[in-house]
């Protein structure tokens, strides 16, 4: 459900609507708009004494039908109002920053002590609708901790077209390249390259696989430690449609496959697919490709009811009698923890159980021994199981799990590590001992470890003692790298621990780790950690050094640099509502939660006249999706447009939010629409006590959940907000509980744990009316500021019709309502120009109700 604050067609979807009373001004329209905003405008009145602000002559592009509600497209080639050239420039100059997405490290094929790390990067090129991805590599020679290298770039990068991934072999001698088909009846291709040219190009028919997942969920994809064979993860070959007609009986079909006069197809039994992001996409399976030649194989042994990914091989076995094989992880076609056949939507989703397995690798080419291979289960007894890794030595099978999020039916929790000790001879009988290594945390103390919140760990992510792992994990507001001795448990924080920036890992060579630091007014930079010699790992985060490896030559725009100079940002503590007296709260539910305050000024501090509070920045406050997720001190680029654009930011981590512990995250679930809007408008108290915002000037935006948040505070509070914006949001859980592809969702959040239980595909009027209390419609006819709509055709997720069933009732009620709909847009709005066309309108219309 989270929709990240990153992200449109002017043509024929865009909707301009406006039920206000208006008047037309030489060519331009203006809506009159006191009336509907009284109380709004005395409040500001109040405050800047009197004086009319320029909110009220605002000027609307829009002719006679859009004032009588009528819905209008512009006439074609229409540009963008002349006003929002400006902004348009300066969020084309923010899309031009590149992204650092991967990295691979590559050991030093002198012989030395240095390694390479080829680093892809990523720019959005916003007339292809698509990103570019490149490659520069950057030698890294062996450092000592007191030196400052001189890092040697390759010259220029190279764009990388057409691959959905790319996946160097462990030594780096050779790298494998993954083109997935563009229709339903092409080959896939695998390209392995060596360091000098093309080694060898395998294309799979249709018949054998389709497309190879590449979706960071199924997917998986990995090199045997011999590099003779890969495994991946593809969709399963389509099953053959019925043929109808005159010859229907016999094959329908001529010697070439194609149809015969009089016959055609029809379409077959449904089959379920997992939901949101996943339409029309068929199970993943697990295959094994032979390198040397071409060869491909399915693995055999996994029940057809199990969708497969994530696959890593098992270390070689001592003896070369015994296969080699593979551990993957298993999702059921449905979620034992929900009473219903059906497959719950997956991405986005933690809850869904999921385990290991482990299976005999086929030979490519080869006809399997007599023996049908049967995969087993291998973490029976924890609900959850991904991101399998063993350790370099092949003593150790580390893996995170999510079962906090299984057990209690929230969509995403506090995840734990595990580890199973593997048997030298790789031969797997019985039970395996599975060692608890990171527990869930319920709550800590000030400034102690939160818990882990880490859904993803890299390739190889080990140092080379083979017992610590390093990953990333959401620790309150930031995020940060950890380090892991994964034989003992103990823990520390690796990445530096002085900033308030947010951290991610890269790679790791030896004993350095390649990581980005960002913040909301810094660029990603990319940086290098290394570990003084003789140095425990674990010991305390003093012995990391951390230094820039910063890409040559990398300019932005002068109004880019300019506008993240002056900007400053802060990490507040906002102390727990008490909501509902007579609810028992758990300790870490009345812990304080956080929230991130973004200055465009550079002055955090209040301005200390009152009659210069016209002067503070007009304030935003952004709400991230889930509810089970949170807003980090990272760089968005559309966070720092905003920015740039005058606006300061509220990023709220309201209770539920991932990294505060687990009792803070449960304490929401059966609570939504009171307590997490209860925080929002105890952090929003916060900054105006603190004379960081105007009351007066105040707009709420989010998608998904923060859609749903932003809708609920224009609705229950609407005398302090001016204008609320909401992407995808959740207005009526009544309805999208028949129509979303995670019903589960609405029962959990709405009743709580309870909601597990009591979970039915047949609501019940009863738990119907519960789920329309705690949606924003509930509160609609209390709204009075003017809205803006962005919503995804395609989204499965919270469908659009629950968008446009608010929509319609605000504008039945005279509200004044913009809608741009995204005709093929999933539920995150990501596709390059529709974020693209969403900030910009976030910001055009921000500054025409803020300044
Ligand atoms: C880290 O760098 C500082 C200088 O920047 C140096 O004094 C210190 O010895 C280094 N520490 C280690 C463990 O290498
Ligand atoms: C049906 O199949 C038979 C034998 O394959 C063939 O002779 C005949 O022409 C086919 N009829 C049509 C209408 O295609
Ligand atoms: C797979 O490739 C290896 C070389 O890497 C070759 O020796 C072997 O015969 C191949 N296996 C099959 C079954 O084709
Ligand atoms: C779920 O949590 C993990 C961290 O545990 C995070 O990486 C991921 O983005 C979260 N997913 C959502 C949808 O918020
Ligand atoms: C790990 O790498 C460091 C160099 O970065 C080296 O000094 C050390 O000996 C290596 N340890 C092992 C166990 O290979
Ligand atoms: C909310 O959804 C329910 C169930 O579909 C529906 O009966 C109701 O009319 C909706 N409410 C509004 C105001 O649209
Ligand atoms: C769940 O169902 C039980 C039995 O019908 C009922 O007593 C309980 O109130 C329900 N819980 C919720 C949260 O609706």
């Amino acid at each position: 459900m989270a929709v990240a604050l990153v992200a449109a067609s002017a043509s024929a979807s865009r909707l301009l609507l406006t039920t206000n009373p208006g008047r037309f001004v030489g060519c331009r329209w203006v809506p009159q708009r006191r009336g509907s905003h009284g109380s709004q405008q005395k409040l500001r009145s109040s405050v800047s004494g009197g004086s009319v602000r320029r909110k009220d002559s605002c000027v609307v592009r829009a002719m006679d039908q859009v004032a009588s509600g009528k819905v209008m497209s512009p006439s074609a080639g229409e540009k963008t109002d002349a006003s929002s050239d400006a902004e348009s420039e300066l969020l084309q100059a923010f899309y031009a920053i590149p992204s650092i997405d991967k990295a691979w490290t590559i050991p030093s094929r002198k012989g030395e002590g240095g390694f390479d790390v080829v680093v892809a990067m990523s720019q959005v090129n916003l007339p292809a609708n698509a990103k570019r991805t490149f490659l520069s590599t950057v030698y890294i020679p062996e450092t000592t901790a007191a030196t400052t290298p001189d890092y040697h770039w390759s010259p220029f990068p190279f764009e990388i077209s057409g691959a959905s991934l790319i996946v160097p072999s462990p030594s780096g001698a050779k790298v494998l390249i993954i083109r997935n088909p563009k229709d339903a009846t092409s080959p896939t291709k695998l390209e392995i390259w060596g360091p000098g040219q093309l080694l060898r190009e395998i294309f799979v028919p249709s018949s054998v696989h389709g497309s190879i997942y590449g979706d960071g969920w199924f997917e998986g994809v990995s090199w045997s430690q011999n590099e003779e064979f890969v495994a991946y993860v593809a969709e399963e070959p389509a099953l053959s449609r019925p043929i109808f007609g005159q010859n229907a009986s016999t094959s329908g079909q001529n010697s070439n496959g194609a149809l015969e006069a009089g016959n055609w197809k029809g379409q077959g039994d449904w089959v379920e697919d997992w939901g949101e992001s996943y339409s029309g996409k068929r199970r993943p399976v697990l295959f094994v490709a032979n390198v040397s030649t071409g060869a491909v194989q399915v693995v055999e042994g996994i029940a057809r009811d199990v969708s497969a990914g994530q696959v890593v091989w098992a270390p070689q076995a001592a003896s070369s009698d015994t296969p080699q094989s593979l551990v993957f992880v298993g999702w059921s076609s449905y979620a034992d923890n929900f009473t219903t056949p059906r497959k719950l939507g997956m991405k986005y989703c933690f809850n869904r159980p999921c385990y290991l397995y482990h299976v005999e690798a086929p030979v490519p080419g080869k006809e399997p021994s007599n023996a049908a291979p049967v995969a087993t289960k291998l973490s029976e007894g924890v609900s959850s199981a991904f991101s399998p890794r063993f350790s370099p030595n092949g003593k150790m099978l580390v893996f995170l799990s999510a079962q906090a999020a299984v057990n209690s039916g929230a969509h995403n929790a506090t995840n734990s590590l595990h580890c199973i000790d593997w048997p030298a001879d790789g031969i797997i009988s019985g039970k395996r001992q599975i060692r608890d290594v990171i527990n869930v945390v319920q709550h800590a103390e000030e400034g102690a470890f939160p818990g882990l919140y880490c859904s993803n760990l890299i390739a190889n992510p080990w140092l080379n003692d083979s017992s610590t792992l390093l990953l990333a994990s959401s620790w309150r507001s930031q995020q940060v790298i950890l380090a892991i001795d994964v034989e003992s448990g103990t823990m520390t924080k690796v990445s530096s621990s002085e900033s308030m920036a947010s951290w991610n890992i890269l790679g790791m060579q030896n004993s350095c780790v390649v990581a980005i630091e960002s913040s909301p007014t810094k660029v990603q930079s990319l940086m290098l950690g290394h570990l003084a010699s003789g140095d425990s790992p674990v010991k305390g985060g003093k012995e990391w050094n951390w230094s820039a490896i910063n890409v040559p030559s990398l300019r932005f725009a002068a109004k880019v640099e300019t506008a993240m100079q002056s900007m400053r940002y802060e990490i507040l503590q906002v102390p727990a509502p008490m909501t509902d007296p007579l609810k028992s709260l758990s300790e870490g539910s009345g812990q304080p939660f956080e929230a991130i305050f973004v200055s465009p000024t550079g002055s955090i501090n209040p301005p200390t006249d009152e009659a210069r509070i016209e002067s503070i920045p007009p304030l935003v406050v952004v709400l991230h999706g889930g509810p089970h997720s949170v807003s980090q001190t990272s760089f968005s680029r559309n966070a720092a447009f905003l920015s740039a654009l005058g606006f300061s930011l509220l990023h709220v981590n309201y209770r539920g939010s991932l990294g505060f512990g687990e009792e803070a995250l449960q304490s929401l679930l059966g609570n939504v629409g009171r307590q997490d809007v209860g925080d929002v408008l105890a952090a929003l108290d916060l900054v105006i006590g603190n004379g960081m915002a105007d009351p007066a000037r105040v707009a709420v935006l989010g998608g998904s959940h923060g859609g749903f948040l932003a809708a609920h505070l224009v609705g229950q509070a609407p005398d302090r907000f001016t204008t609320a914006i909401a992407r995808n949001p959740v207005c009526n859980v009544s309805s999208m509980v028949g129509i979303t592809d995670i019903p589960d969702w609405c029962y959990v959040e709405a009743f709580g744990k309870e909601g597990m239980t009591n979970y039915t595909e047949a609501p019940s009027v009863k738990d119907l009316s519960v789920l329309y209390q705690c949606s924003p419609i509930a509160h609609l006819s209390k709204v009075k500021v003017p809205t803006l709509f962005l919503l995804g055709a395609q989204d499965r997720r919270v469908p659009v019709s629950n968008g446009f069933q608010y929509v319609q009732a605000l504008r039945a009620r005279g509200q004044e309502v913009k809608v741009i709909l995204f005709p093929e847009d999933l539920h995150a709005i990501d596709r390059p120009q529709s974020d693209f066309e969403s900030f910009l309108n976030i910001g055009v219309w921000l500054k025409r109700f803020m300044q």
